[in-house]
């Protein structure tokens, strides 16, 4: 198998009349003990007609409410940080939330409610009454591994490894999902079918069968959770943990709110298109760690064809898959700039109006939207994925970091010009600049870590000068190199 970072090679394999095939690594994204699904299908004729009759309920023209559930779920996840996690002092209630999760209770609900019209409930419980997500880091390693080694897919026919696969029946993970959408597929059946106007019902009404129904709700939970939830907390990591970024975003928000352009409680899909350092923030998260980093490997067609490597051509025999490589290609400095490898909204910024710069940005706009996969296979919940990213980046950046890690980041702000210059100074380091930076820096650090020992939510929690230091070095050198702060 050959490995491409190309955009321009990844465009040609997957565009509408390439002659290049999906390569047997899909056969592994089969989740259904006996059906495949959209992404699995190799045979490409029925990939293309499952396709085309997913197309209209996926693209959300048959299912109008799609973005007044997406603000009912994103209300809930906030209600749920500001009630349980937000500390409270006066009453020492202090409590630690884990993000990661939170993040893909978020996006799990989401997906339920759009696809069948009901939710998890894993927001309502804040906790995961399936055991779904255990599961799921389970199977996600094991799916990448039999994508690169497909003949051991072939185990998967023995009789005790199907046995012990996931199916409706079981009570706890992806099983037990498998049977609460089966359910919701079974519902549209029968003498009394529930009819909703939702994706089902679009999926219904354009032919597909019961058998296929519970095979693709099954991919769509799968296919449309995880990967929103990466970008999602992943954006929200670096927002909250690059103080200038937070503070940009944030203004940018409070002038949009104050100048009327920002609709309260939730901001439409509409009106966070309109926010550019916003959808910069969306752009480099997606960019920086890109959802999905699995091989997608398309198959060179019989007959071979010519692949540029490094500005020379080869030839590729027929039969050769070329996988992609994701993290390579979206950090690729030639097309990002010498510093890729960090998370810096304001590369999608213009510097200028020349042609130049506008160059520069569309070819950045163009790679990184090949994160949704591109032409016949192009994702197709990405204006789900998009919507929810819009809303819940600059929602939860306002609740949670203005709440919570916004008090912190003050905290470090105070004495970031100190503990910049240690990190600027190293090589022309004399006792006397030694002593400049370092005492005053020591004096803030002392006060703070007594602030933070108030603050910190467990033992685990409370931090020693030492380590705010390190945590002050790390993040103040990569602002100071990148974001011009000071
Ligand atoms: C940030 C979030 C997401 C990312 C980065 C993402 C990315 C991708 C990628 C890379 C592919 C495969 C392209 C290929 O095979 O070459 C894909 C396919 C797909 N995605 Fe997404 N996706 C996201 C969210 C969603 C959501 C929310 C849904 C459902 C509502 C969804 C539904 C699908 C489906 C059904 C396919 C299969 C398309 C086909 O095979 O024709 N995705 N996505």
């Amino acid at each position: 198998m050959l490995i491409t970072s190309d955009p321009e090679l990844f465009r040609r394999m997957s565009a509408v009349r390439s002659t290049f095939r999906r390569g047997p690594w899909y056969a592994a994204l089969k989740l259904h003990p006996e059906r495949d699904n959209i992404t699995s299908y190799v045979d490409e004729r029925k990939h293309g007609d499952i396709r085309n009759r997913m197309a209209p309920g996926y693209s959300g023209k048959e299912n109008v409410h799609i973005e007044q559930d997406v603000d009912d779920q994103l209300l809930k996840f906030l209600d749920l940080v500001q009630n349980d996690y937000v500390a409270k002092p006066d009453e020492g209630v202090y409590k630690t939330m884990d993000l990661s999760r939170e993040t893909s209770f978020f996006t799990l609900d989401v997906i339920s409610k759009v696809a069948f019209g009901e939710t998890f409930g894993f927001l309502d419980q804040d906790e995961d009454p399936f055991g779904y997500l255990e599961n799921l880091a389970q199977m996600l390693p094991a799916i990448i591994v039999f994508g690169v080694y497909t003949e051991l897919t072939k185990i998967m026919r023995i009789p005790v490894v199907k046995a012990a696969l996931p199916k409706s029946t079981d009570k706890r993970g992806l099983g037990r999902v498998m049977g609460f959408a089966a359910d919701r597929v079974r519902e549209r059946f029968g003498h009394k079918p529930v009819v909703r106007r939702d994706m089902l019902n679009s999926f219904i009404n354009r032919g597909l069968t019961q058998g296929e129904l519970e095979s693709e709700t099954l991919t769509q939970i799968t296919a449309g959770s995880d990967s929103t939830a990466s970008a999602l907390r992943i954006t929200l990591h670096f927002i909250c943990t690059s103080p200038p970024v937070l503070e940009r975003l944030l203004a940018e928000a409070q002038a949009a709110i104050e100048a009327g352009q920002i609709s309260r409680p939730i901001i439409t899909d509409a009106e966070a298109r309109q926010l550019p350092y916003l959808q910069a923030c969306i752009k480099e998260g997606l960019r920086i760690y890109p959802p999905v980093t699995g091989l997608l490997a398309k198959m060179v067609p019989e007959g071979g064809a010519k692949i540029e490597v490094d500005g020379v051509e080869k030839f590729a025999p027929g039969g050769t898959q070329v996988g992609w490589n994701s993290w390579g290609m979206m950090h690729d400095p030639e097309i990002f700039g010498a510093d890729a490898e960090v998370f810096r909204p304001e590369r999608w910024l213009p510097r200028s109006n020349s042609d130049k710069e506008r160059d520069r940005i569309t070819k950045m706009t163009e790679t990184v939207s090949l994160c949704f996969g591109y032409g016949r296979f192009g994702c197709l919940g990405r204006g789900v994925a998009i919507m929810e990213l819009n809303k819940a980046v600059i929602e939860v950046s306002q609740t949670l970091c203005v709440n919570t890690i916004c008090a912190l980041l003050k905290i470090s702000r105070r004495f970031c010009a100190s503990t910049c210059s240690l990190v600027a100074w190293p090589n022309r380091l004399t006792r006397k600049s030694l002593a400049f930076t370092c005492i005053p820096t020591w004096i803030s650090l002392s006060r703070s870590v007594e602030k933070m020992r108030r603050m910190a939510t467990r033992p685990s929690t409370v931090v020693s000068r030492w380590t705010l230091l390190l945590f002050l070095v790390h993040t103040t050198s990569d602002h100071e190199a990148l974001c011009g702060w000071h």
